[in-house]
């Protein structure tokens, strides 16, 4: 198996010179546009790394998937679906447009910026800090890694520079989507961003989702199994943003994009895979990413569709 993820790693290598690292969030820009990664988890636990597997980026969108479990585990999900919706918005992940002309103004899904901001403020917490402590905990339980932490100079990069979702969140806010203080709010949002990974990582959270919430090593549930077959639906309608369709025909796996560069793939009862390639497309996604997922699951026949 690792010589096949080497062997696409190495075809696909040529398109890392195609877009851009994200340059939106300054810090970003220091990435390595020809870094290239990949880690594979199969259910039987067996680990298989190539490349930069692991060097660190921060998390980003990625980060959505996990906090809309936590979202969805934290409350009833009737109220969650009341202040984010179920369908794929079409528009690009940072669009503000649909707040405005949407019937009811709800943020279309939680995976775009408009939802996720409503997500994050569904994590239950007396406090900031704990709400914070919370998620943290959550994220470590899920990729079996006590040492994540935050990337504090992406998160004050983002802070510094992150007014479209500060403008997305105080109209949210004016729409009684969400409640409370915004730089609060926005606060977390931006810590649960910069949260840094390597491959591994995002494949141990992906291979968790692609076994329905439980640990395939302790047998612990981490994740309610109906929660586990939302937030993968999720990733195949808007997991790629407005390239989910042409990803789920190409593809055909249930997967969520981050602008640090990092995608997270899971494969039902199979296998979690992360990979990582800084350059982007114009729709935020790592190109090179997209290329070894689809060389990936045309060798292994992962499509499950
Ligand atoms: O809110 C933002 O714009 C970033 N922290 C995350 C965006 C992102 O990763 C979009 N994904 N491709």
């Amino acid at each position: 198996m690792e010589k096949i993820l080497e062997e696409v790693l190495n075809s696909n290598r040529k398109y890392t010179n195609y877009g851009q690292v994200a340059g939106y969030i300054p810090e970003l820009k220091k990435a390595k546009r020809d870094d290239l990664g990949i880690c594979v988890i199969d259910k039987d636990n067996n680990i298989y790394k190539a490349g930069n597997w692991d060097t660190k980026f921060t998390i980003q969108s990625v980060s959505k998937i996990v906090v809309l479990a936590m979202a969805l585990m934290d409350n009833d999900w009737q109220y969650v679906f009341s202040k984010v919706g179920k369908e794929p918005s079409g528009d690009p992940f940072n669009s503000i447009m649909k707040l405005e002309t949407n019937d009811t103004k709800k943020p279309s899904n939680p995976m775009i910026n408009a939802g996720a901001i409503v997500t994050t403020s569904l994590i239950k917490g007396a406090s900031l800090e704990e709400k914070e402590e919370r998620m943290l905990k959550f994220f470590r339980k899920l990729a079996k890694n006590d040492n994540l932490g935050i990337n504090y100079d992406v998160y004050k990069s983002e802070k510094m520079t992150g007014d479209r979702n500060r403008a997305m969140a105080y109209l949210l806010r004016n729409d009684g989507f969400i409640q409370g203080d915004v730089e609060e709010l926005l606060d977390l949002y931006f810590k649960q961003c910069s949260i840094e990974v390597d491959t591994l990582d995002l494949a141990r959270i992906g291979v968790n989702l692609a076994s329905y919430g439980v640990d395939i090593e302790t047998g612990e549930r981490i994740i309610d199994e109906k929660v586990s077959r939302i937030v993968k639906t999720f990733m195949v309608t808007c997991g790629m943003y407005d390239a989910s369709g042409e990803f789920a025909i190409k593809v055909g796996i249930p997967a969520k994009s981050g602008v640090g560069g990092g995608i997270l793939a899971s494969v039902p009862n199979t296998m979690g895979i992360g990979v990582y390639g800084p350059a982007l497309d114009k729709k935020g996604n790592s190109i090179a990413g997209i290329k070894i997922l689809e060389e990936l699951s045309q060798k292994l026949e992962l499509n499950i569709f």
